[in-house]
């Protein structure tokens, strides 16, 4: 048995402000909207994964958080032969691989499991068959948000036009340096799967939702180039007001598509009251919510202002099991205090 090669890498979640929703092509994902995120540094939410390269291994296979995946799905064969057919390694040695990949977090649980999930993949196997160049574009291959955690800091994805998809590829907008207070907290509403997709909400809204036209038309290209100017500028007012104005729409979006698509629950909507109150008492944008596909809280806030927030936090949900996670300028806290609904 020779093991011809065999990695582990890393990749962090990443948390978009402007969100992606809904394609233009299922097979390629490509976006209806360009959209942008902040990565979470690399000691937090994360995936790990492991690949080795065996001439004796008879298949490829996976292993998602100690689970066999069936490798044959069609996402996992696009990434594959993708990688492949760029390789500059391997290609001349008969073999298969066998992935390990774990998250420090709960999967499919709307906290952006898909993201690191393919992101490392793709990036582990790119160094095991030392492929060259962007490797954002297949990444998108596995799952559109996963381009965006190729790099650090905030990073958008050009919808872009061409039909290939060649150009619709993650681009970073500013390094994690650029805006070294912005923090990140994840309040953890509920871990459990979620019941609609991500992959099949944003299909049933694509389809269906009044508001797709005018969103991907306008508003979000208009979106893209103010918040891009807010994170060049460092203004968390205009950042934040964009971030949540994007999420309200999003979830607007979802329900308005038939059948209503209902992401968020009574827990995720007292956050929302708490952070609006908050900024009014305040007089300003002190911290900003997002919400993607489940009812978990992700908050966007400058260093200033955690300890003061992370106080309200416990104060209204003064006991529970979960964890908060919250990123900082050069580390990430954890803390295991929180609520539950
Ligand atoms: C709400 O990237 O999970 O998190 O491309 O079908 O795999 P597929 O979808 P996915 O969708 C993420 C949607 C979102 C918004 C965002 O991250 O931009």
């Amino acid at each position: 048995m020779v093991v011809l090669g065999s990695i582990t890498c890393t990749a962090p979640v990443n948390i978009a402000t402007i969100k992606y929703w809904g394609k233009r092509d299922e097979n390629l994902i490509l976006p209806l909207n360009s959209s942008l995120s902040g990565t979470l540094h690399q000691d937090d939410l994360k995936t790990t994964t492991s690949i080795v390269a065996n001439d004796e291994f008879t298949e490829d296979a996976l292993w998602l958080n100690g689970v066999k995946e069936d490798i044959s799905a069609v996402r996992y064969q696009n990434v594959l032969k993708a990688i492949r057919d760029r390789a500059t390694k391997l290609q001349d040695k008969p073999h298969h691989v066998h992935i390990v990949s774990v998250n420090n977090f709960p999967t499919a649980a709307g906290l952006a499991s898909s993201a690191s999930g393919y992101c490392c993949l793709v990036y582990t196997l790119a160094q095991l068959y030392g492929v060259e160049g962007d490797v954002s574009s297949i990444a998108r291959l596995g799952s559109g948000s996963a381009c965006r955690s190729m790099f650090g800091g905030f990073v958008k994805w050009e919808m872009g036009t061409k039909e290939d998809g060649s150009d619709s590829i993650a681009v970073q907008v500013q390094p994690e340096s650029h805006w070294p207070e912005m923090n990140i907290i994840v309040l953890v509403v509920n871990d459990k799967k979620k019941e609609t997709s991500s992959t099949a909400g944003m299909q049933q809204s694509a389809q269906t939702s009044p508001m797709m036209k005018e969103r991907c038309a306008t508003t979000v290209p208009q979106r893209m180039k103010d918040i891009e100017e807010a994170i060049k500028s460092r203004d968390f007012e205009v950042f934040g007001d964009i971030t949540m104005k994007d999420s309200n729409d999003f979830h607007e979006v979802c329900a308005t598509t038939t059948p209503p698509i209902y992401y968020l629950n009574d827990t995720s909507r007292y956050i929302i009251n708490l952070v609006e109150k908050y900024n009014t008492v305040s007089g300003n944008i002190k911290c900003a919510y997002t919400f993607d596909a489940g009812p978990n809280a992700c908050i966007y806030l400058p260093e200033q202002n955690v300890t003061e927030f992370l106080a309200l936090v416990l104060k209204h949900f003064p006991t529970g099991d979960q964890t908060n996670y919250y990123r900082g300028p050069n580390k990430y806290l954890q803390q295991s205090q929180s609520y539950q609904e």
